[in-house]
């Protein structure tokens, strides 16, 4: 035991953190005590989101390292957006190299870094300054996943044998932020911001509780991205007046759909499957994250827009638009699917709890930096598959210097 109790600080507060936020009412032993934003009101307003929730007495920072410099902080989250992880990720480094503080551990949200090389230097960096790390993939730690990994192997595979093939997806309308637009500064499109978690979550499934990693591994790629939806004119211009003249995607749109299969083997050389598909170009009731897993006699199915909780509402309830039924959402009216406790069902809230008590007992998190760079590596064979049309052999020879012409500006939509 390292500490009784952790504070807890955050690097950004935009949306996700306000996911971790709510998540937080489900974790023990650790108080969000530190917002830092750049955007001062912004911290402030989140961090009295904090104390609103009662999930620490927070207070917001000028700095992040004003923020390290505070006894009370343990922990920082790394919450910010993807063009300014390396950045962030420096700061804390230097803060710490400089003895303006002591941290025992950071996690940083999906994804690691927006290419290889970058996130190389994210392992680089968080080697040189000795904290314990994590990486945050939700999906992995949604109950649905984790339960229904459990009995999977538990009981069918353990008599009949391993699963063999995982199915996953993620689909909504499109993300919130224009930066997530902007390739250059995300890293990519669809492909880069949600096949990150699907990569992982369908690698998850097919591991054998309690093996390594590298029990099974990634042997070949294949990859399709499309702009299907946001760089026809009038969708190029919509979006536009919504998210600011940099989001052009006439001239330089990013993909709104990606498909991969990755193949892998197992510990026995047998042949596994992953097949993921994100886009941004779905218009259903809200975020949809489905999952199948297929072994020799058995099968399992997940889609969080099936919930046990639906609200039909008639022509005559208008109201304001918004997000209070499920994330993503794009209707108001009508049959909608409604997630008792997002946060919880997407897996915030259990991977925060693993992840602080990880930090709390002075133990490296067995998701960590390293699993980042390596759904990055996945990530940019998928590119590379795509940008030539052919599958390609993992790990190809120039894979750690490679960015895609989406992240270049230099893609043109097929
Ligand atoms: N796990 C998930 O499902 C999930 C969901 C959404 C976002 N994310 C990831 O979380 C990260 C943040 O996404 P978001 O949706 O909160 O974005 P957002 O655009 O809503 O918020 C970004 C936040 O970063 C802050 N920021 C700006 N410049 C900064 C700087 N120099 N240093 C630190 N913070 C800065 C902004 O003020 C803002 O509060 C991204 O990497 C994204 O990929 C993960």
């Amino acid at each position: 035991m390292v500490a009784n109790r952790l504070g807890i600080g955050f690097i950004g507060s935009g949306f996700v953190t306000r996911f971790h936020l709510q998540a937080w009412l489900g974790v023990r032993d650790a108080d969000v005590l530190g917002v830092y934003s750049p955007n001062p009101e912004h911290a402030a307003a989140t961090a009295g989101l904090a104390r609103e929730l009662r999930v620490g007495n927070a207070r917001a920072f000028n700095s992040i390292e004003e923020m390290i410099a505070a006894p009370e902080i343990d922990c920082l989250w790394l919450c910010g957006p993807n063009h300014l992880r390396l950045q962030n990720m420096q700061s804390i480094c230097d803060a710490l190299q400089s003895g303006k503080g002591k941290l025992i551990g950071v996690a940083c949200e999906k994804p690691l870094a927006r290419n290889v090389a970058e996130a190389r230097r994210m392992v680089e960096m968080v080697e040189q300054s000795g904290l314990l790390h994590g990486y945050l993939e939700d999906q992995m730690f949604a109950p649905s996943v984790t339960r229904g990994k459990q009995i999977l192997w538990g009981r069918a595979a353990a008599l009949t044998g391993r699963p063999y093939l995982a199915r996953a997806a993620e689909e909504h309308s499109g993300p919130h932020s224009p930066w997530f637009w902007q390739g250059e500064l995300q890293g990519g499109g669809v492909l880069n911001d949600m096949m990150c978690h699907s990569i992982e979550v369908a690698r998850f499934m097919l591991t054998k509780p309690g093996a390594p990693r590298s029990s099974i591994h990634p042997v070949k790629v294949s990859a399709q991205i499309a702009s299907l939806k946001w760089s026809r004119p009038e969708y190029a211009k919509e979006l536009q007046e919504k998210m600011g003249k940099e989001v052009d995607y006439r001239n330089k749109p990013a993909e709104d759909f990606a498909r991969a299969t990755i193949n892998y083997l197992d510990e026995d050389n047998n042949p596994l499957i992953v097949e993921v598909t994100t886009s941004w170009s779905y218009v259903g009731a809200g975020l949809r994250l489905s999952l199948e897993v297929l072994g020799p006699e058995y099968s399992l199915s997940m889609n969080s827009l099936d919930s046990g909780l639906k609200l039909f509402l008639s022509r005559n309830v208008s109201g304001e638009t918004g997000e209070d039924m499920v994330e993503k959402q794009n209707a108001e009216q009508g049959l909608m699917p409604v997630l008792g406790n997002e946060a919880a069902e997407y897996g915030y809230e259990s991977q925060d709890r693993y992840f602080v008590q990880c930090f709390l007992a002075g133990k490296q998190p067995e998701e960590s930096f390293y699993d980042g760079l390596e759904v990055t590596e996945l990530l940019m064979t998928a590119y590379m598959s795509a940008e030539q049309e052919r599958t390609i052999e993992f790990k190809p020879e120039g894979l750690d210097s490679f960015i895609p012409l989406v992240a270049r500006g230099l893609w043109k939509g097929r």
